[in-house]
């Protein structure tokens, strides 16, 4: 959920559509900006793109088990029938198809019980159940760790996010084509807080993590929302640490990126993974 200023929220939250259809409200749809494209379609074979009733990209999300997508709560209202989810994309110019991409269809979802959406979301983590439907090139698709403690990131400095969201400073602007990738500092839940407080008392919990850069100019944005915010340890292991969620515009001065903080979570996702995981 990223938005351009605060008149635009309060009108677009009072004019909400129902999520259950096609689109999802656009102001929920934080891409990357400040970033660059991924080198090619095999760097991140855990990455997914969601889209809805045939729709193109609306959200990303994690592999975490062979048939198990975490993804953001706010990109999740709706049926699991209306969804697709891709891996193995790059260029969502392109068809899935004509990418080769290993492509599910979405057999349930599995929203966090504490999912708020308004004003702005909290508790923002869904795990939806995949089913493989097609995968003609026989890619090799791999799954990632997530955190088990709320103290990831464990390490200081800078975390990656990755997704297909617009590039534009300040919101706005389509969609990217190619995969982007961009490294952020990840910044203290009081200096985050300190930033939302007049608008969103609320809005920065424990439960979530925040990146920025001090002069702004790197961000996720619309289209990443629901893709992860991750760290690779000294082992070259992926750890996902946040889901992307909201935040005011993409990548001003002032208003970081906040990410549901996965390690608060990780009990409820531990439990969908060991009802779910095939
Ligand atoms: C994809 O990019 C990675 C990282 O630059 C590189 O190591 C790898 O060889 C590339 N793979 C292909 C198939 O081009």
């Amino acid at each position: 959920m990223k938005f351009l200023t605060l008149s635009a929220i309060l009108i677009a939250v009072q004019s909400a559509p129902s999520f259950e259809d096609a689109e999802i409200a656009p102001w929920f749809k934080p891409s990357i900006v400040g970033g660059e494209p991924v080198a090619n379609q095999s760097v991140y074979p855990w990455v997914a793109s969601i889209s809805i009733s045939g729709s193109s990209h609306s959200c990303g999300g994690t592999l975490i088990a062979k048939n198990l997508l975490l993804t953001a709560g706010h990109c999740s209202a709706g049926s699991a029938s209306s969804r697709k989810v891709t891996v193995w994309r790059y260029d969502i110019s392109k068809t899935a198809a004509s990418e080769q991409a290993v492509q599910y269809s979405v057999e349930k979802i599995i929203t966090h019980p504490s999912y708020t959406g308004s004003p702005v979301p909290l508790n923002d983590v869904s795990v939806w159940v995949l089913k493989q439907t097609s995968n003609p090139a026989n890619r090799v698709v791999q799954t990632v760790n997530y955190a088990k403690t709320a103290d990831h990131p464990l390490f200081p400095g800078k975390v990656r996010a990755i997704g297909w969201g617009t590039t534009r400073q300040g919101g706005g602007g389509s969609l990217a084509t190619k995969l982007r990738q961009v490294d952020i500092n990840l910044i203290s839940n009081a200096e985050c807080k300190k930033s939302y407080e007049s608008q969103y008392p609320n809005g920065v919990p424990d439960s979530t993590v925040c990146a920025a850069e001090a002069e702004g100019g790197k961000d996720t944005c619309q289209g990443d929302s629901g893709g992860p915010l991750f760290q690779t340890n000294e082992a070259g292991e992926v750890v996902v640490s946040g889901v992307t969620s909201w935040g005011i515009g993409c990548a001003d001065k002032g208003n970081p990126g906040v990410y549901a903080r996965v390690g608060s979570f990780s009990s409820w996702i531990d439990a969908q993974v060991a009802q779910y995981a095939a």
